[in-house]
């Protein structure tokens, strides 16, 4: 192959691979990597363990059979499959989570930054949203059986306006995809972002500061 296609091929093919891999997790090198969580993560991810002793365990999960615990903040609550209670997806590029909702909670808005959601309404009556990076609120009512997607890192939430318990079911495209929620990440960080900051962000004074920030303490 002549020197100047053959630079053109790696081009394209390290442009490829760029491409790829910052839409999801890394593809993997083997079958399975149940992942050995008393190990320190490396890099990206955990070792595997000894396949040997791999079973059929390692590929199911069933924290998900029963309802989250209901937070009094959001009357909501989630229960993540993520990689660090599911070690058995370590490596495979994605995770599952079941929300529950009572009348009135709200999953609170948030963002994955590794990951692309798509949320499955399984019962209730769900007011479902996102912001996008330019400002434009793309928001529905989702009922039973209906699926939104979420493309990555956008803001979004999810409302029960129903009069039953709402239950979502959401898949995510990474195995530990980060939840980072808006009020918790600016009200309710340790150390506290500085009132100046955000006085200069919300145009609010010290005193409704201090009455956001203590519902978060
Ligand atoms: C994995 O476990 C098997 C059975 O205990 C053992 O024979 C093998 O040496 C182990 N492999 C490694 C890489 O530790
Ligand atoms: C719910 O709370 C109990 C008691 O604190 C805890 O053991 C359990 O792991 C929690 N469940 C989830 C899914 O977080
Ligand atoms: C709150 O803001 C007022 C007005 O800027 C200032 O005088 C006061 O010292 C601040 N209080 C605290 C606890 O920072």
């Amino acid at each position: 192959m002549a020197p100047a296609s053959s630079i053109l091929l790696l081009s394209t093919m390290i442009i490829a691979f760029l491409a790829s891999g910052v839409l999801s997790d890394p593809d993997p090198l083997q079958d399975f990597c149940v992942a050995d969580l008393t190990a320190s993560p490396g890099v990206n991810g955990f070792p595997c363990r000894n396949a040997s002793s791999v079973t059929v365990e390692d590929f199911i999960y069933r924290e998900m059979v029963n309802p989250a615990n209901i937070t009094a903040m959001n009357r909501a609550g989630a229960v993540f499959g993520t990689v660090l209670r599911f070690p058995g997806i370590n490596t495979l590029g994605l995770s599952m989570a079941r929300l529950d909702l009572l009348p009135e909670g709200i999953i609170a808005p948030h963002t994955h930054p590794r990951a692309t959601e798509m949320v499955y309404v399984e019962e209730g009556s769900v007011y479902a949203a996102i912001v996008t990076a330019d400002n434009r609120l793309f928001a529905q009512v989702l009922s039973r059986g209906e699926v939104m997607v979420i493309p990555r890192g956008l803001i979004h939430w999810q409302m029960n306006v129903g009069r039953n318990n709402a239950k979502i079911i959401a898949a995510l495209n990474s195995q530990l995809a980060g939840t980072q929620f808006v009020g918790r990440s600016m009200f309710g960080s340790s150390p506290q972002v500085p009132d100046e900051v955000l006085e200069k962000t919300f145009f609010i004074d010290n005193t409704t500061i201090n009455q956001v920030r203590s519902v978060f303490a």
